[in-house]
C-alpha cells in the first residue's frame, strides 16, 4: 500500500509535525490518532531483543522480556561469514515481528581502535571491510522480515571515555578509509531503515549535529533514505540538529526539544519544509513497518537452537598442539574455573538481553563422569583463593587434560567506560601457572569482548577463543573441544602481545575533551604489519581440525583500468582427516609507492566448506574501490596507476598465494604550477614530464662534467647525490643555482602551465 504523506502531513499541525521528532517515551514514537498515524517501538539490539515493558533506561539496569541471546558481534565477525550473519538478522526480525517491535537498534560497526574500549563486544573488527560485509549482511537479514535496523553509532565512537562530549579528532584521508567505511557498505548494500548518529563530537562537531556526516555524506554521497535518531540523550541543540540531518530524538524529554522546534519555526529561525522532511522521513518508515507487519510467534527453543550454529561457526582455535580435539569419552578431563559453571557470553549495558536459558560448559558434560570440575577462583573478587587454587590443582593432577575456563568478569569491560589494561584477572594468571606445574596437557578456553594479554600462551597447549558468544556457549565450545564440531572461526582483530604495541597506545581517550586518532590509517593489522612486529595473534588467524591447501590462483585479468573489476579464483584442497571450513582472505598490497599506504589491506573474503579429500574453487570479486584510497586533495576516492600484488591467504600473516595485477587509472591529481612546485613533483605528472625532462638531462649532463672521476667535486657529492638533491629543489631555486633569470623562469612555468592544460 502507498501512502500518499504529503497529504498527512498537510493535516499535520506545527506540533504534531514537532512532536513526531522526538519519542513518547523511552522506546516508543509518537501516534497521531486522528490522522491514523501508530505508535511504534523501537527496542536493543544488536545480538537479541531487549525488550523492555515497564521501567525503561539504556544501561541494562532494568528487566526486559526473556529473550535468546546471540553471540555478540565480536564473536560473529570471526565467522567471516555473510550468510550466517543474515540468519541472524533474519532470526531477529521474527522476534521483533512477534514482539511488535519497528526498529530492533544495531548492528553497532564502530572500528576497534583500541582494545580498551568498553563496547568493543558490540563491535565487529578493527578493520572497516569486514565490518562493512558483517552489517550489512545483519541488516539484510533483519529488514527481510519487514523490520527497520539502526545501524550504529555513526560516527567516529571509540571509546567510552567522556564518550558524550569528547571530540574525535581525525584527518579526512583516515576519517574515511577506516571510521567511516565501516558504515559505508552497510548503507549503500544493506539500506538500513535508520541510522544512530553517536554521542561524541567529531572534529569539534557534535555527530547529532554534524551536517557533514549526517547530510553531505550519509544522504547525499551514499544515498540513505531513512531517519536518523539521537543515540539516547545524545542532542545537545535540537534546532541545529534538525538542520543537521538528525530526525528523531530519543528518548522522549516531555516535548523539551519539540518546542524549541516550534519556536524556531515560529520566529522564522527554521525553515517549516526542513520539518516536513524529517517528518516525512520517519513517517515513511513507520508506514513500512504497520503495512508490512506479518504478526506471529517464535520458538525460544528454536532460536537457542540457531543461536548455538552461530556460536559454533564463531569460535576461533588460536593454539593447538596436538591436544584437541579431547576424546571426552576416553580421557579423564579436568574443567576448572567458575565460568565453565556460568559463562560469561554478554557484555554489560543496553546490549543486555535477559537470557531465558543458559547453556553452560558443565551443563553440556552433564552425567559424563570422566569429567570433573572445580571452580579455581571467585568471580565476585580478584584475589587469589588458596582453598579454591588447591582443589583445582589437585583434580588438575589427577587427570589427562586440564581445561581452563578463563576470561573478563564483568565489571572488566562494558559500557560506559572503558578497560584501563588488558590483562586478564591475576587471580586467573596465578592459578593458570599453578596448574601448569602439575599438568601439561593444558587447554584454556577465554571469555572476553576484546583482547588480552596472555603471558601463558607458549606454556599451554591449547587455546579456544570463546569470546562473548551467547547463551548457548557452554555448549558450542564443548562441541568444539570434543570435535563434534570442527572450529572454523578466525580472528577479526589483532591480539597485540602487549597494550603498549597498540597504534593508539599513546593517544588513546585523549585528554578529555579531544582525543586525536594520530596514529591515522594504521589501525590494527594495517599498523602491525607496516612496523614489521611480531604480534600474539594476527588478524584473520584461526586453526582448524583439518588442514587446507591453496593452489591455483588465477586473475581474470592481467590488467585493469580503474573502473573495471577482476576475479580472483583460488583452488582450495581439504587436505586433513575431517570436514571443516576455510576462510580465505584476499588481502592487496599496493605497489605503486604513489602514497603511503599499509603493506596490505582486506578486500574480500569467502569461507568454504570441504569435506576431506574435496576441492573447490572460489571466486572473489575485486573493483575500483579495492584499489583506492582516499585522496583529500579531490575530495574523492583515487586510483593511482601501477602494479598492485594480490594476495590470497589463511591469515594477515600466512600468505598462500600472490600474483601482480596492472591497474591503469584515468585519475589525476590536480596540479598547481608555481615557485615552490618541486622538480620531483613535475616529473611525475605525465603531462609536464616532458618539458622538465630537458632541464633535468642538462642538470645530469652538467653534474656528470663536474664530477668527472678524481675531480674534487667527485669526492664531495656524487653524480646520484646531486640529482636527488635536484629533484627536491622547487622551481624557484633556478634563480639561484641555475643562473635562470625571473623572466626565464616565467617563460618556463608558463610552457609547464600550458602542458597541464593540454
Ligand atoms: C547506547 C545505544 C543504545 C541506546 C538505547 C545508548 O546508551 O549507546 O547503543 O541503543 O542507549 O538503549
Amino acid at each position: 500500500m502507498k501512502r500518499d504523506l504529503n497529504a498527512i502531513l498537510r493535516e499535520m499541525t506545527l506540533e504534531e509535525k514537532a512532536g513526531m521528532c522526538s519519542g513518547k517515551d523511552f522506546w516508543h514514537l509518537k501516534g497521531i490518532e486522528r490522522l491514523g498515524i501508530p505508535q511504534v517501538m523501537v527496542s536493543d539490539g544488536p545480538h537479541g531483543l531487549r525488550k523492555q515493558s515497564d521501567k525503561a533506561d539504556h544501561l541494562g539496569v532494568n528487566e526486559s522480556i526473556p529473550a535468546v541471546c546471540f553471540p555478540t558481534a565480536c564473536a560473529t565477525a570471526c565467522s567471516f561469514d555473510r550468510e550466517l550473519l543474515q540468519k541472524l538478522g533474519e532470526t531477529l526480525g521474527k522476534e521483533c515481528q512477534a514482539e511488535d517491535v519497528s526498529v530492533i537498534l544495531g548492528p553497532a560497526v564502530n572500528i576497534k581502535r583500541s582494545p580498551l574500549c568498553g563496547r568493543n563486544f558490540e563491535y565487529f573488527s578493527e578493520d572497516p571491510y569486514l565490518a562493512s560485509e558483517m552489517a550489512a549482511a545483519h541488516i539484510k537479514g533483519v529488514q527481510s522480515q519487514n523490520v527497520g535496523t539502526s545501524l550504529k553509532h555513526f560516527a567516529a565512537n571509540n571509546q567510552e571515555y567522556r564518550r558524550m562530549s569528547c571530540s574525535s579528532e581525525i584527518d579526512e584521508r583516515t576519517l574515511r578509509e577506516i571510521y567511516l567505511a565501516a558504515f559505508e557498505t552497510a548503507v549503500k548494500e544493506g539500506k538500513p531503515k535508520t541510522v544512530m548518529c553517536s554521542y561524541n563530537r567529531v572534529n569539534g562537531e557534535f555527530a547529532s549535529e554534524n551536517h557533514k556526516l549526517l547530510t553531505k555524506i550519509l544522504r547525499e554521497e551514499w544515498g540513505f533514505d531513512g531517519y536518523v535518531m539521537s543515540d539516547w540523550g545524545a542532542v545537545n541543540d535540537r534546532v541545529k540538529g534538525l538542520e543537521a540531518g538528525m530526525d528523531l530524538e530519543m528518548p522522549g524529554n516531555e516535548g523539551r526539544g519539540d518546542s524549541k522546534i516550534i519556536e524556531a519555526v515560529k520566529s522564522g529561525k527554521l525553515k517549516e519544509e526542513v520539518l516536513d522532511i524529517a517528518v516525512e522521513r520517519i513517517l515513511n518508515v513507520i508506514f513500512q513497518y504497520v503495512d508490512n507487519r506479518v504478526p506471529g510467534e517464535f520458538d525460544l527453543e528454536e532460536h537457542h537452537e540457531i543461536a548455538e550454529k552461530i556460536a559454533e561457526e564463531s569460535i576461533v582455535l588460536l593454539k593447538n598442539e596436538n591436544i584437541l580435539p579431547l576424546n571426552i569419552s576416553e580421557q579423564k578431563i579436568a574443567f576448572i574455573g567458575e565460568f565453565a559453571e556460568k559463562p560469561r557470553f554478554q557484555g554489560g549495558g543496553s546490549s543486555h538481553i535477559n537470557a531465558y536459558k543458559v547453556e553452560s560448559a558443565l551443563d553440556a558434560v552433564k552425567g559424563n563422569e570422566n569429567v570433573v570440575y572445580a571452580k579455581g577462583y571467585s568471580l565476585k573478587e580478584d584475589i587469589v583463593h588458596e582453598e579454591l587454587v588447591k582443589e583445582a590443582v589437585q583434580i588438575a593432577s589427577d587427570s589427562d587434560v586440564a581445561v581452563i575456563f578463563a576470561g573478563l568478569p564483568d565489571s572488566f569491560e562494558s559500557e560506559g567506560y572503558d578497560r584501563s589494561h588488558m590483562k586478564l584477572p591475576q587471580s586467573q594468571n596465578a592459578l593458570i601457572e599453578e596448574i601448569l606445574k602439575v599438568q601439561p596437557n593444558v587447554v584454556v578456553v577465554l571469555h572476553n569482548g576484546s583482547p588480552v594479554e596472555i603471558p601463558w600462551a607458549d606454556k599451554v597447549k591449547g587455546i579456544l577463543e570463546l569470546y562473548l558468544c551467547g547463551q548457548t556457549s557452554g555448549r558450542a565450545a564443548v562441541n568444539i573441544l570434543s570435535g563434534k564440531v570442527n572450529p572454523s572461526g578466525k580472528l577479526a582483530e589483532t591480539f597485540p602481545i602487549k597494550l603498549s604495541d597498540n597504534p593508539s597506545y599513546l593517544n588513546f581517550q585523549g585528554d578529555g575533551q579531544k582525543v586525536h586518532y594520530a596514529e591515522g590509517i594504521y589501525v590494527g593489522y594495517r599498523y602491525y604489519d607496516k612496523k614489521d612486529m611480531e604480534v600474539r595473534y594476527p588478524f584473520g588467524h584461526g586453526l582448524s581440525y583439518t588442514t587446507f591447501e591453496y593452489t591455483d590462483i588465477h586473475l581474470s585479468k592481467n590488467k585493469i583500468t580503474d573502473t573495471e573489476t577482476v576475479s580472483v579464483e583460488v583452488t582450495i584442497k581439504n587436505t586433513g582427516k575431517m570436514k571443516g571450513k576455510e576462510i580465505v582472505q584476499l588481502y592487496i598490497s599496493d605497489k605503486t609507492g604513489a602514497v603511503g599506504k599499509p603493506e596490505k589491506e582486506l578486500k574480500n573474503f569467502v569461507k568454504v566448506e570441504l569435506i576431506p579429500g574435496e576441492q573447490k574453487t572460489v571466486v572473489m570479486e575485486l573493483n575500483r574501490r579495492s584499489f583506492a584510497y582516499y585522496e583529500p586533495a579531490v575530495s574523492d576516492w583515487f586510483v593511482n596507476s601501477g602494479t598492485y600484488e594480490i594476495i590470497v591467504a589463511a591469515s594477515s600473516r600466512d600468505i598462500r598465494l600472490t600474483q601482480t595485477l596492472e591497474v591503469v587509472s584515468e585519475d589525476r591529481l590536480p596540479m598547481e604550477i608555481h615557485w615552490n612546485t618541486t622538480i620531483s613533483e613535475l616529473l611525475q605528472n605525465e603531462r609536464t614530464r616532458p618539458v622538465i625532462m630537458n632541464l633535468v638531462e642538462n642538470e645530469v649532463k652538467k653534474v656528470r662534467e663536474q664530477t668527472q672521476e678524481g675531480s674534487v667535486a667527485a669526492e664531495a657529492i656524487t653524480a646520484e647525490m646531486s640529482l636527488k638533491m635536484f629533484e627536491n629543489s622547487p622551481l624557484r631555486s633556478y634563480r639561484n643555482f641555475n643562473n635562470m633569470t625571473e623572466n626565464q623562469l616565467e617563460e618556463l612555468m608558463r610552457v609547464l602551465k600550458n602542458a597541464l592544460n593540454n
